[in-house]
């Protein structure tokens, strides 16, 4: 069967103050999307291609259009673009139903890991192939992570947070994109979304978690340093600083 890949990028992309969607915001002078897209297409597995994007940006739209033409010459069968939804998930669920009969397995890929090399593809794609269901890349956490709850200071009553556990550092893992699934077992895990109250909703921050929801094993690989998510401004300076060559 066919591997789909899903480019998401209809955020907004507030947080980098850019005054664009992410998926706009210029790296080495073309948007982040075009980038995100020249990687798959390099990584080479990409039977289809779907990117969800924001409802009514034209300029997304004609970096789209471009961007099927570079796919078709790629050999990618079908290109697709779909309008995102009001979360990550939601814009994940437009992808998927969109996807040809042809797809066995499909890749949900962020926008906003424009740099994530081929290797990290290559990676995913071939646990699948091992019979994997669901794979994630992942890196090992070098700060120690803790949880916390709302909490008040003793003698002000000040609202601060205060710590409520500290995880086995050698246990936890960063999680990236590209994220590789059985597409029937995805979709199952999406239609379970759909049943969760608001606030569950909202605490879904990748698929992955989804699919473990449903008890089905996800299986780990290594991530990569080059796969960061461009959240801050800073991340945008590290990723330029990467694509000048020295750190590549
Ligand atoms: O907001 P967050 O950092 O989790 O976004 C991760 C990815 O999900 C980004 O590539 C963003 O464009 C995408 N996204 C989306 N639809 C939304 C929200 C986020 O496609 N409604």
């Amino acid at each position: 069967g066919q591997c789909a890949v899903v480019i998401v990028a209809a955020g907004s992309g507030q947080r980098l103050g850019h005054g664009v969607p992410k998926a706009r915001v210029p790296l080495g002078g073309e948007p982040m999307l075009v980038h995100a897209v020249r990687g798959v297409l390099k990584a080479g597995m990409a039977g289809q291609i779907c990117i969800a994007i924001p409802a009514g940006d034209a300029e997304i739209e004609g970096i789209c259009a471009q961007l099927a033409g570079e796919a078709a010459a790629a050999g990618v069968n079908a290109f697709s673009v779909v309008e995102g939804g009001a979360d990550r998930s939601a814009s994940v669920r437009a992808a998927l139903a969109v996807m040809g009969d042809a797809v066995t397995t499909v890749l949900i890929h962020d926008a906003a890991r424009p740099l994530a090399p081929a290797g990290v593809f290559d990676r995913v794609t071939a646990a699948l192939r091992d019979g994997a269901k669901a794979v994630i890349p992942a890196l090992a956490v070098v700060d120690t992570i803790k949880t916390v709850i709302p909490a008040e200071l003793p003698a002000t009553g000040a609202g601060v947070e205060k710590v409520s556990g500290t995880p086995a550092r050698h246990q936890l893992r960063a999680v990236q994109t590209p994220q590789g699934f059985d597409l029937a077992i995805l979709r199952r895990a999406h239609e379970y979304a759909l049943t969760l109250d608001e606030v569950t909703a909202a605490a879904i921050t990748d698929d992955a978690m989804l699919v473990e929801a449903i008890g089905e094993d996800v299986y780990v690989v290594q991530g990569s340093t080059h796969s960061l998510k461009i959240t801050s401004p800073t991340d945008l300076l590290l990723a330029e600083a990467m694509l000048q060559g020295p750190l590549r």
